[in-house]
């Protein structure tokens, strides 16, 4: 029988959010709502769908292959990012786009780690991070989070020579918390020539914090630094898997040789072009966001439950017992949130109507 290779072997697989459909046939109940994904709860841009319906009609493109360069969505986001960017101008081949952010994840690991090498990150953090180094044969060096954030101090000291890359999940995923400017800018100090810091930024449209670092800057100093952000978070496109990197040409070229050439398909293009122009669409649901964030703190300090302030769309809740046995109670309510961990739970944030099910849910649960 054909064996997998033995690293392969060893990686625990991605457990992915119970999808409504399927908790629905399960229960024989209709309504279930999904707060366990960290989507978008608004949805996407109406110009987004505008512009897919479009693209649809036409239906004759639909037989051609995408533009594998995404030479339009580059465009538009070279020129977003370098109006936004407090003067670090990003050019269109400093810019990757990726079937989500997550397989930009995984095509730097396959890039710069081989068998054997090492890739610092945090614990917990984003589970696909470890994924991607492990599936390179490279070994994920996991440095607990300190306050329930990333130990950057901690994660400095431990880089080696074996050592290819560091991942910073910032906001931090699954605690929402963010590191500062300072410490970030002390971080950079620290890291030597020749390792990446892929820095995920999937959230950092949520972030409200002033101290947030601008990492775009460390980009345009010329530094190894891959940043990601994605249009399935606050763009409300995640089922169209589109993320995109931004780095030096360099680092890209060598990242690009093995990406599939055809990774994002035109409608993902199309409509993360549409939405990227849509910041009505962005200001809506930030604000949604915030009063949902709101509204959960409060009922949270009601009930006098434990909660990380979070800086995205999504709260961490350290319990005082099994989070399995609580997820499986709200499930049977029809709410289906995230375990993150033997005594933690996630919880994104929904609508208000979601908001509210979801407290009566955790009530009756406790
Ligand atoms: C921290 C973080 N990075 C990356 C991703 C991947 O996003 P996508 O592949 O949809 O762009 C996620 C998704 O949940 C995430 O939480």
């Amino acid at each position: 029988m054909i064996k997998p290779l033995e690293y392969v072997s060893r990686i625990k697989p991605y457990v992915p959010g119970k999808p409504v459909k399927e908790l629905e046939r399960e229960l024989g109940i209709t309504e279930c709502i999904k707060l366990a994904s960290n989507e978008n709860p608004v949805g996407p841009s109406s110009k987004a769908v505008a512009a897919l319906k479009a693209y649809i009609e036409n239906g004759g493109e639909l037989c051609r292959y995408p533009d594998g360069s995404g030479y339009y969505l580059k465009n538009a986001l070279s020129q977003k990012l370098s109006s936004s960017s407090g003067g670090a101008k990003v050019g269109g081949e400093e810019i990757i786009l990726g079937n989500g952010s997550n397989e930009l994840l995984d095509i730097a690991a396959r890039t710069f780690v081989g068998p054997g090498d090492e890739a610092v990150m945090a614990s917990p953090s984003f589970v696909v991070y470890s994924m991607g180094v492990q599936s390179s044969g490279g070994v994920a060096r996991e440095i607990a989070l300190r306050d329930y954030t990333h130990d950057l101090s901690e994660m400095a000291d431990a880089i080696t020579p074996k050592t290819k890359v560091v991942f910073i999940s910032n906001p931090n995923n699954p605690t929402g918390t963010i590191n500062k400017k300072s410490e970030f800018d002390a971080f950079m100090k620290r890291v030597p020539d020749g390792i990446l810091v892929v820095i995920d930024e999937a959230y950092f449209e949520y972030v409200r914090d002033p101290e947030y670092p601008d990492t775009l800057k460390c980009f345009a100093e010329g530094r190894d630094i891959l940043i990601l952000r994605t249009f399935s978070k606050i763009y409300g496109l995640a089922s169209l898997r589109i993320g995109y990197g931004i780095a030096r040409r360099e680092i890209l070229e060598e990242m690009n040789k093995i990406r599939e050439p055809f990774n994002t398909n035109s409608l993902a293009q199309e409509a993360a072009l549409a939405a990227l122009g849509d910041e009505a669409h962005v200001r809506y649901s930030l604000e949604v966001n915030e009063e949902g964030k709101r509204f959960l703190y409060r009922e949270f300090d009601e009930l006098g439950l434990k909660y990380v302030p979070t800086e995205a769309n999504f709260i961490y809740i350290p319990l005082d017992r099994d989070s399995k046995s609580l997820y499986d109670k709200l499930l049977r309510k029809g709410v289906i949130v995230r375990p993150v961990g033997p005594k933690e739970l996630r919880v994104t944030v929904g609508l208000p109507e979601e908001n509210r099910r979801f407290i009566e849910a955790l009530k009756a649960s406790l």
